[in-house]
């Protein structure tokens, strides 16, 4: 039993999409990959909906994925975990090639390299030590040597010590500030000289932190980083404007990855957090991965030396008093 659906040249059958028409279609259209069984009565009502309704419902579900960064070339560092492994994907999904830089687990960049790789786009994993500038120059001569040029470096290493001002050793700030902050300053300087150079300009995002802003205590060299990372941002954001090179920033909240496997393994710390945070619980990485697609996109075209918080309120959780 079926049910075939007309809906201006473009069919939904019983159970599946038809094929799209590719005269209609916007470049980057995929038929869902979900298909929806739906009963017998559900069928009943859904044919004796009025047409007008029906065809809205139907272009809703039918929202084609535009693929805004098709042709593009984007760096990820600290690719293949965490917040890092949702924005490769996310902007794979919506068409960029991606030099994915990692430093441990080969494994999960290979694997994470095919995922693209079946989403139709082009990726290469590069093993690339991002406090060290000789290895942020390898990255960006893998976009380039691979993929032609640079359009895209998101700035995402990241490390943090949980420890306070009295307890944080000489290594432990040397090595906060190196993977947050000079990867993300020698980064955007390396990239923008490359953006500069093939024209044309582009896009850099890093991704901070509530806390550029936001004290935490018990993480102050992550705090200080963070802060750094913010003015680098506005700075930057307003050195490469003429190049029309943008310079933002995505600041998390607390988000459900591996920076935050202490939080998440404590139940009693978990609640505690989750009850700072006005919509009630972490972010899932593909939440920040989403803004910084956005951040990557046509959509952000005038947008720059500014921080998007996503965060669920936490920055300005107040118990009103
Ligand atoms: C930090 C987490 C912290 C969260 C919210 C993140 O940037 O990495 O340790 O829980 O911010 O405060």
């Amino acid at each position: 039993m079926g049910i075939s659906i007309s809906n201006r040249g473009r069919f939904f059958e019983y159970g599946k999409w038809g094929q799209p028409d590719s005269n209609r279609q916007p470049s980057g259209y995929e038929p869902p990959a979900l298909t929806v069984e739906l009963c017998p009565r559900v069928l009943r009502a859904i044919s004796s909906m009025p047409s007008f309704w029906l065809s809205a419902s139907l272009e809703r579900k039918r929202i084609p994925r535009l693929m805004t960064l098709q042709g593009k070339t984007a760096i990820v560092t600290g690719g293949n975990s965490g917040i890092g492994l949702s924005i490769v994907i996310e902007l794979a999904k919506q068409g960029a090639n991606i030099v994915i830089d990692y430093v441990v687990h080969p494994e999960t960049a290979v694997a994470l390299e095919q995922q693209v790789l079946a989403l139709g786009n082009k990726a290469i994993h590069v093993q690339a030590d991002v406090s060290k500038i000789d290895d942020l120059k390898k990255l960006v001569n893998a976009a380039v040597s691979n993929f032609g040029r640079l359009d895209i470096i998101v700035n995402n290493a990241g490390i943090e010590t949980r420890t306070s001002v009295l307890e944080t050793n000489e290594e432990q700030y040397q090595r906060v500030l190196d993977i947050n902050l000079k990867s993300a300053f020698f980064g955007t300087q390396i990239a923008a000289k490359q953006m500069i150079a093939q024209g044309g300009g582009g896009r850099i995002i890093n991704v901070t932190s509530v806390h550029e802003d936001w004290p935490m205590p018990g993480n102050t060299a992550y705090c200080v980083s963070k802060g750094g990372m913010r003015m680098l941002t506005r700075t930057a954001g307003l050195e490469l404007a003429p190049h029309n090179i943008l310079v933002t920033a995505v600041g998390p909240g607390a988000v459900a990855t591996p920076i935050n496997a202490s939080t998440m393994k404590n139940p009693s710390l978990l609640k505690k957090l989750d009850d700072a945070i006005p919509l009630g619980r972490m972010a899932k990485p593909e939440e920040i991965a989403s803004v910084v697609a956005f951040l990557a996109g046509e959509g952000a075209s005038y947008l720059t030396a500014s921080t998007i918080f996503a965060d669920g309120g936490i920055m300005h959780s107040s118990p009103g008093l």
